[in-house]
């Protein structure tokens, strides 16, 4: 029954059959995952149109990759957390398929189809929803957005430089400032040249970066039993262990001389951050390792200076990618930026934006009959470009503004007889409560 004060329930069409039980649907979606109601739905246009406008200001093109891939795609052999938490399934034709878990080796496989129709460097982004059964804590789920940025075809740091500063950028613009939130760097070539002092072989780095990432998750004691495993002395051990401690380049460069590639990489890294202006964002931490096994050079991560989150961006270079899969490397460096820790972050500092429904014009016909009419002014209002929510029923006018409230309605636009007659519709202005009637055809 229709209620005069335009409640919910209005006259239903008749109903098909129903056969069997009927249960009541669980109205929750999947544990870990999340529905974008409209509240929701205004952050996270809100959060993705400043990545894109970053991008953008960066001379960045966007891409996009299927939500399902090929599981071989992501099964690399080094022990990666990311490989357990696949949610993957073979599909009708046999085929084993599986949700990304991130965007990486999909932009890879991409690079490589397009082979040499393109030129190099690619400066490409991409904005989409990845999948990892993770144990959920704050900020972690099971489903969610990353924004990526990648540069293919660059070798030096100039590169990594150039995407520290896009999230900078990116950090400003929504109000977080340096003392918010800083980034952590350090480089794989670090490790690497520890265990090239102890000839383990190249083939291993791989593992042992993904064994080391989890330092802080898991006992040390457990750590070193694992680097033990695949093959490293008690002694590598041990030193690893203590160059991950150093706190400081200087400290670093007495500990592997100063020759190395690490340190090269690393002393330019923090004079070009220089140049560009965000010094005071960047501290060298030899623990940023990141839990991926294909960097290879420069990785840092975004982290909250209050150290109550989980890591809100991380990146790095991966020089060896590209040949996993069987091509020819390339030299590319990326990083992802996801949607979760962001937005608590936000939420902590009181930043988050408030974001209200935006209509332009709430329309509405005074008499049933008139609906058609209201339709005719809607419709002269969108061909100019302006949003109307159009009233689809007859109501009365204590709904029509506690509605036109609740979509911050700029204006009401009036469809009576006598104003129609006449050829004018009525207007009023919510803000000022001004109130006027205008010549439909100067309505704009
Ligand atoms: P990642 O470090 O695994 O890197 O993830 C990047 C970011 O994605 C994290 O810092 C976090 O913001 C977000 N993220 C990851 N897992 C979750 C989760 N379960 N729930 C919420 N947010 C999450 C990569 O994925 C690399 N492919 C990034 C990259 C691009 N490196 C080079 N290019």
């Amino acid at each position: 029954t229709e209620s005069p004060s335009g409640g919910r329930s209005g006259a239903l069409s008749p109903r098909p059959p129903v056969t069997g039980d009927v249960k009541k649907i669980d109205v929750n979606p999947p544990k870990g995952t999340r529905d974008f109601p409209p509240e929701d739905m205004r952050l996270r246009n809100w959060l993705f149109n400043n990545f894109k406008e970053v991008s953008r200001l960066y001379g960045f093109e966007e891409v996009d990759f299927p939500v399902l891939e090929s599981e071989a795609l992501f099964t690399r052999k080094a022990g990666e957390e990311i490989k357990d938490q696949l949610y993957c399934f073979e599909d009708r034709g046999n085929r084993r398929v599986a949700l990304r878990p991130e965007l990486t080796p999909s932009l890879a496989r991409l690079v490589i189809q397009k082979g040499k129709s393109v030129s190099l460097p690619l400066k490409w982004f991409t904005v989409g929803q990845c999948w990892r059964y993770e144990r959920m804590t704050r900020g972690r789920r099971r489903e969610h957005y990353q924004w990526n940025m990648d540069i293919i075809g660059v070798p030096g740091v100039m590169a990594e430089a150039e995407l520290i500063s896009s999230i900078v950028t990116f950090f400003k613009r929504i109000g977080i400032t340096e003392s918010d939130v800083g980034f952590k760097v350090s480089s794989r070539k670090v490790l690497q040249e520890v265990l090239k002092s102890y000839s383990i072989p190249e083939n291993m780095f791989g593992k042992v970066c993904v064994i080391i990432d989890k330092i802080e998750k898991i006992p040390v004691d457990e750590i070193k039993k694992e680097l033990k495993v695949v093959g490293l002395s008690q002694e590598a051990v041990q030193d690893l262990l203590q160059v991950l401690s150093v706190k400081s380049l200087t400290e670093l460069e007495e500990r592997l001389g100063g020759s190395g590639e690490a340190i090269a990489d690393l002393k330019q890294l923090f004079s070009l951050a220089e140049k560009f202006g965000y010094s005071k964002w960047l501290q060298f931490d030899a623990s940023v390792v990141r839990g991926l096994a294909y960097y290879t050079g420069v990785v840092f991560e975004g982290f909250d200076r209050e150290g109550k989150l989980r890591a809100i961006c991380g990146g790095g270079r991966y020089d060896h990618l590209f040949s996993t899969f069987g091509a020819e490397d390339i030299p590319a460096c990326g990083f992802g930026f996801g949607d979760a820790v962001i937005v608590e972050l936000l939420r902590e500092k009181g930043l988050l934006p408030e974001l209200g429904q935006q209509i332009d014009n709430l329309v509405c016909a005074l008499d049933e009959e008139l609906q058609g009419y209201a339709a005719t002014a809607a419709n002269m209002l969108r061909e100019k470009g302006q949003s109307v929510d159009l009233v689809l029923e007859s109501k009365p006018l204590k709904w029509v503004f506690k509605r036109a409230a609740r979509t911050n309605a700029e204006r009401l636009i009036l469809v009576g007889k006598s104003e129609w007659q006449r050829g004018m519709v009525g207007v009023k202005v919510l803000s000022t409560g001004e109130q006027y009637e205008v010549k439909l055809d100067d309505l704009n």
